[in-house]
């Protein structure tokens, strides 16, 4: 019986220690060993055939024997867990130095682009920029700029209203009398007012109800059409970068006397006429003129003293002829393969 314990024990010490290979194989033979089924558990159940003198020798040879095998099962365990988890930690190792996923980077959309050239240009002639709101009083967007509630001009640029007093801006103009309104009186000034506008408009190649504007306002003593003009076309030669034909025409603004407005030649026809330039050769960009002395006084500044011009730029349309795009609404339609071109 000692012989056969013994036998048992070794046989399964050695498994243990040199067969098994994970886990599930270690259960397996401590089930076959220690299990209600057991080879070493049948051994004790059978006991009671033993004589009364055996009987407590077997069981404590069974016993320590039981003992010793479920510490080396307890050891082994504790290996092939501790292996099991190295195995994991390296099969599952990140390597941080491996190129990380690259988001696809976008980029700015073509009216900024364009508006950002054109303030860069105004910068570098030593202009600020002003900023006004979206949403406007009428008194600065129409009667601060020569035209009272009844003025028949006001039917150019009909608008949003939001009150009798309260409209969604149709033009940057406003900012003129709003800078001068914030300057000491007769100080000079020298801004642009970029912004977005609001019209009840057409919709269509070269118009939409809500586009981009860019102010410009200049106050000083002794400012002349000659400085308009050679602040204007310097400004368009370095946007069109000498490529276009450029254009004086006059105009009629309520704010300017005199007033002008300035078309470049059409890029898309180089002249021949298509539906941009509905068949003229020319893209109207912008309106001009001399600040009319009513508006200077009205803002508190002396036409006796100081004179000054303004001028009004349609960001799409430069945007349109610098790219060559020939629809304007392409710039609002979000698709990905125009904006992509940019
Ligand atoms: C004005 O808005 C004047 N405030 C410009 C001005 C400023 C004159 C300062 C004198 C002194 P006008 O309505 O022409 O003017 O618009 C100016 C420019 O905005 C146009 O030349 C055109 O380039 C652009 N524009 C006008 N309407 C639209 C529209 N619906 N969609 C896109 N661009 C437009
Ligand atoms: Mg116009």
């Amino acid at each position: 019986m000692r012989e056969k314990i013994e036998k048992l024990k070794q046989d399964a010490a050695k498994a243990i220690r040199e067969k098994v290979a994970n886990l599930g194989e270690l259960n397996d033979i401590r089930v076959k060993y220690l299990g209600k089924k057991g080879e070493l558990t049948a051994i004790l159940r059978g006991m009671s055939q033993l004589s009364a003198e055996d009987r407590p020798k077997i069981g404590k040879i069974v016993n320590e024997a039981r003992a010793q095998l479920e510490a080396l099962i307890q050891e082994k365990n504790e290996q092939l867990k501790a292996r099991e988890l190295a195995d994991k930690l390296s099969s599952e190792r990140i390597d941080v130095t491996l190129p990380g996923r690259q988001r696809p980077l976008g980029h700015l959309h073509p009216l900024t682009l364009t508006l950002n050239r054109i303030k860069e240009i105004f910068l570098n002639m030593g202009f600020s920029v002003e900023e006004g709101p979206e949403i406007e009083k009428d008194y600065f967007n129409f009667e601060a700029l020569n035209l009272p509630k009844d003025h028949p001009a006001r039917d150019m640029q009909d608008s949003f209203y939001i009150t009798e007093d309260i409209l969604m801006r149709t033009q940057t103009s406003p900012v003129q009398a709003r800078t001068m309104q914030s300057h000491e009186p007769n100080s000079p000034i020298r801004m642009i007012a970029p912004g977005r506008v609001y019209r009840r408009d057409d919709y269509d190649a070269t118009h939409s109800p809500m586009f981009t504007q860019v102010e410009g306002l200049v106050i000083d003593k002794g400012i002349s059409f000659a400085d308009l003009k050679g602040t204007l076309e310097t400004a368009l030669r370095q946007i069109f970068n000498d490529k276009v034909g450029v254009r004086f025409r006059p105009s009629f603004f309520p704010f300017t006397e005199p007033s002008t407005e300035v078309d470049i030649s059409c890029v898309m026809c180089h002249g021949e006429g298509c539906r941009v330039c509905k068949g003229t050769g020319w893209l109207e960009i912008l309106g001009a003129g001399m600040v009319h002395p009513h508006v200077l006084e009205m803002s508190g500044y002396d036409p006796a003293k100081v004179s000054g011009f303004a001028f009004g730029l349609g960001v799409e349309r430069i945007a349109m002829l610098s790219y060559g795009v020939d629809d304007l609404r392409l710039f609002y339609d979000n698709d990905v393969r125009f904006l992509r071109q940019f």
